[in-house]
Formats: C-alpha cells, sequence, structure tokens
C-alpha cells in the first residue's frame, strides 16, 4: 500500500510516521512518499499561490504546479491511484472510508493551503474530495496525518492485540464502552484516600468487571456501548438498527432505555 502526500508542509509528517503503534505499520504495510510542492512551482522563485480572480481575500494554489506534481507522481508509481483532495467542503472522514482505503493500494493526498485550490483542477483530476469535520484548519495536513494513521492502525500486526481495534468505536457501528485499570479504589483526592474507611471520594471499579463472569462482562459492555452510543449518538442507533446489527437483547435492552 502506498500513499503520496503532496504538501507544501512535509516536516510536518516526519514525527508522525516515526512514533507509536503505527511507526511499525509505516516502516513495513503503508509506504508514504512525501512531495514537496514547491519543487513544482513556477520558476524563478517557485512560486505556488497567487490571488483568486474576481478579488477577495488570501491566496490559492495554482493548477500549473499541481499538474506537474500530479504528473510526476503517476509516473513514478505506475499503477493508478485515486487522487484525494482534503477540504473542509468534502465528504466527512468516518470509519467506512478509512477501511475502504485500509482495503486498497493506496492514494495521493493533496492537502491545500491558503482559500483552497484552482478548482479547475479538482474538476479534472481529483477523486474524491474528504474532510475531517466541521471545522476549518489552516492546511489539508492534519487531515492527511489523520487518515494515515487510522488506515495504518488496520493493518495486521500493527496493534499488539488484533482484537482492539475489533472493539473499537465506529467498528461494530456504536462507540466504544469505558474502560478501567487499577487501582480498584480510586482516591480521588490524596488527602480521602488517608482514610482507608470513608467511602465518599472513593470511586471503584464496576463489581463485574472484578466478577471473572466473562459473559457478564461482555454483555455488561455491550449495554454500555449501547446506551452511550443511544445518548450521545442516537444516528448510529439507527443505523445499526436499520443494518440488522442489534440482536434481540440488544433491543430489549434500548427498549429499556427510554422507559
Ligand atoms: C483555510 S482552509 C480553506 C478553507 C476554504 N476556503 C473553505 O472555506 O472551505 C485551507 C486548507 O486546509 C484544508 N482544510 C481545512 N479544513 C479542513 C477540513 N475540515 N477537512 C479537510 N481539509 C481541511 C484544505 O485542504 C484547505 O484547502
Amino acid at each position: 500500500m502506498r500513499f503520496d502526500v503532496v504538501t507544501l508542509f512535509p516536516e510536518l509528517f516526519g514525527p508522525h510516521l516515526a512514533h507509536g503503534v503505527t511507526r511499525r505499520a509505516f516502516e513495513r504495510a503503508v509506504d508514504v512518499r512525501l512531495w514537496q510542492l514547491r519543487d513544482f512551482g513556477d520558476e524563478p522563485h517557485r512560486r505556488v499561490d497567487d490571488r483568486p480572480y474576481g478579488g477577495g481575500p488570501g491566496m490559492v494554489l495554482l493548477a500549473e504546479p499541481l499538474l506537474r506534481a500530479l504528473e510526476a507522481i503517476r509516473s513514478d508509481r505506475g499503477a493508478a491511484a485515486p487522487l484525494v483532495h482534503f477540504t473542509p467542503t468534502g465528504r466527512r472522514i468516518d470509519q467506512a472510508v478509512v477501511q475502504a482505503f485500509a482495503d486498497g493500494p493506496g492514494a495521493i493526498l493533496l492537502c491545500g493551503r491558503y482559500e483552497g485550490i484552482d478548482q479547475r483542477f479538482v474538476d479534472r483530476h481529483v477523486d474524491v474530495e474528504l474532510s475531517l469535520g466541521d471545522f476549518v484548519l489552516s492546511g489539508g495536513e492534519l487531515p492527511a496525518l489523520a487518515l494515515l494513521d487510522a488506515v495504518a492502525r488496520l493493518q495486521p500486526g500493527v496493534l499488539g492485540d488484533q482484537a482492539s481495534h475489533e472493539q473499537d468505536s465506529f467498528s461494530d457501528g456504536l462507540l466504544d464502552c469505558p474502560h478501567y485499570s487499577r487501582p480498584e479504589t480510586l482516591a480521588l483526592s490524596p488527602r480521602e484516600g488517608e482514610d482507608a474507611g470513608a467511602e465518599a471520594g472513593l470511586a471503584r471499579v464496576p463489581a463485574v468487571l472484578l466478577s471473572g463472569d466473562h459473559a457478564r462482562i461482555a454483555r455488561w459492555r455491550r449495554e454500555r456501548s449501547l446506551e452511550l452510543t443511544w445518548r450521545r449518538r442516537p444516528d448510529l442507533i439507527a443505523a445499526a438498527e436499520a443494518s440488522g446489527a442489534l440482536s434481540k437483547a440488544d433491543l430489549r435492552f434500548l427498549a429499556s432505555l427510554q422507559l
């Protein structure tokens, strides 16, 4: 799998690709090549932007340097790959989008800057426009990194335990359940912990998680996941129901929440 990233700020990518659980994926499975757009700029100053026709604030990324960059990447890559442009006007990235890229051969990722890029380049060459969310960033580098990270962690062998991304939010259409670790009883402030008998100010791990009863634990986690999704993202519950992903026990539990 290969991703070619066109950006004015390739240095923003290095630290992320070299650290964390995804590092191995970027070393072995997900080949990321960075292309400095300025290398394809108009001489004599390798210019890549200019003022917008019609006036108004800001600058626009010029189509010609983008065309030269794309030609160089396509001839280097050989095989066809979709061209992705990051823009707030694009389709919102979700886990289904990430999974589609994780299952594919990679892509060319185009990071915009300034007011955006010349629309004629978009109309002629861009295959898909993606947004990170309903807010405006100063460039497409963070959305590109977000997509690369999410794709990398789905590669086999990247996460220590393969089940861990299968339990993550969205992989089964629901939000994840809450997680707990040591100690079993947490003093919410150090002073309250001094009085071993005091119950106020102590937070306990839900008893079911200490029971050793795996079926009960699995049901408890499923219900917490259903409850959180129902409260925060009813749209996801509706989609899960429509796709038949909810069991009879799930539906009974959801009905009990509405009483
Ligand atoms: C300042 S923004 C341009 C915003 C554009 N004028 C608009 O209002 O839609 C500069 C660049 O950041 C990137 N960008 C900003 N917000 C984004 C988002 N939510 N998702 C994806 N890319 C984004 C795009 O590549 C965009 O070309």
